[in-house]
């Protein structure tokens, strides 16, 4: 079968989970690896600070969650059509959801259509949500399908206040479970530190990164000093396990964007007119998958399952929003990793050519 994602589990990911789990007492908890791969992948990002988290869902908790902390805000306009942990995440975080219809042609909401001041936007499939065009207001970027993608040469996740990634399997880089906030605000990226760590402050400048993974203040803080804060946290924190799989992905992030970007480019030369996840000019689109329009969804599916391809039924529509639900009935997404070989995608778009006739 040809999966929608692949594990991406090679001799490098084994290989740091033994060194990891090497010696009598190793360190498994949150510590110096999820450190190093919070400044690695915030600075390939371009922002200056990456807070991990344990999913990409648990990223946006933080991040909204921040926002709310630091803005005061209650509404939020987010898009009509994602995967629902982006509304689940606004509801959890007692925000109230304010649906904006999609453009048919980006799957993104349209940026005039949004009301503000503040905003969930989703890079959907990789596809650059143009916020560039509303500087007017705040946003929470959901990039958790868009990591690498790019509006020039800047990336996703460095446009807002804040970034979101998944590191789930079917995406970009993975580390099984996973997700990262990013920002350029010290005093968002301090607030997300607490956050998911049930309010914690631990913001001190002696921190891991330089004493080997302990803290050598962690015996003699005083209360005050430790738990001084009165946001409701969370623990969302993730482990080493992720901090080692997410530093051995940071190696190879350049190939595996590079890849994806490619196979966009040969399913959009060959599927020009079921295209969803179309490339402007000025655009640089990483895929979590490949959206095309097709008129009897689960037929196509079944059909191309029996050719041993999984695809999936489109995202969910949520709100007053007709373009968002003609196009989540009337889609499907096929896949588009970095594993597929040029063989496999030649195939893909065969098989989608017979499926549709
Ligand atoms: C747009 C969007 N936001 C958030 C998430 C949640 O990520 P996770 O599955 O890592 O919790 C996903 C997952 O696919 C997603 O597509």
């Amino acid at each position: 079968m040809i999966r929608l994602g692949t594990l991406d589990w090679g001799i490098a990911e084994r290989k740091a989970i033994e060194e990891l789990i090497s010696g009598d007492n190793p360190i498994l908890t949150m510590g110096l690896n999820v450190r190093k791969f919070e400044s690695q992948f915030a600075k390939w990002i371009g922002c200056q600070y990456g807070v991990a988290v344990n999913s990409g869902t648990s990223a946006v908790i933080t991040a909204l969650n921040a926002l709310k902390i630091k803005y005061e805000c209650k509404d939020i306009w987010t898009t009509s059509l994602v995967y629902p942990a982006a509304w689940n995440a606004i509801q959890i975080s007692q925000l109230t959801p304010r649906y904006v219809d999609i453009n048919s042609e980006t799957l993104n909401m349209d940026p005039s259509k949004i009301g503000g001041p503040f905003v969930l936007g989703v890079h959907l499939f990789g596809k650059p949500l143009r916020m560039d065009l509303r500087n007017d207001l705040i946003q929470v970027e959901d990039a958790a399908q868009a990591l690498g993608s790019k509006i020039g040469n800047k990336r996703v996740g460095s446009f807002g206040a804040m970034g979101c990634f998944s590191f789930y399997v079917a995406h970009q880089i993975t580390t099984i479970e996973g997700g990262m906030v990013t920002t350029n605000d010290k005093e968002l990226a301090d607030i997300s530190r607490m956050l998911r760590d049930n309010g914690r402050i631990c913001n001190c400048p002696i921190c891991t990164l330089k004493t080997k993974g302990i803290c050598p203040k962690r015996l003699t803080y005083d209360g005050e000093r430790r738990w001084a804060t009165d946001y409701v946290g969370f623990n969302l924190k993730p482990t080493e396990f992720q901090g080692v799989l997410g530093l051995v992905k940071m190696k190879k992030i350049n190939k595996i964007v590079e890849r994806r970007h490619q196979i966009l480019q040969m399913y959009n030369d060959d599927l020009e007119s079921l295209s969803l996840l179309k490339e402007e000019s000025n655009e640089y689109i990483c895929p979590l998958a490949y959206p095309i329009y097709v008129k009897h969804p689960m037929e196509v599916v079944n059909k191309l399952a029996k050719d041993n391809i999984e695809c999936r039924g489109m995202f969910p529509a949520r709100g007053d929003c007709p373009n968002a639900k003609h196009i989540s009935k009337n889609s499907i997404m096929v896949p588009a990793h970095q594993n597929l070989t040029d063989e496999e995608v030649h195939y893909i778009i065969e098989k989608i050519k017979e499926a549709v006739t």
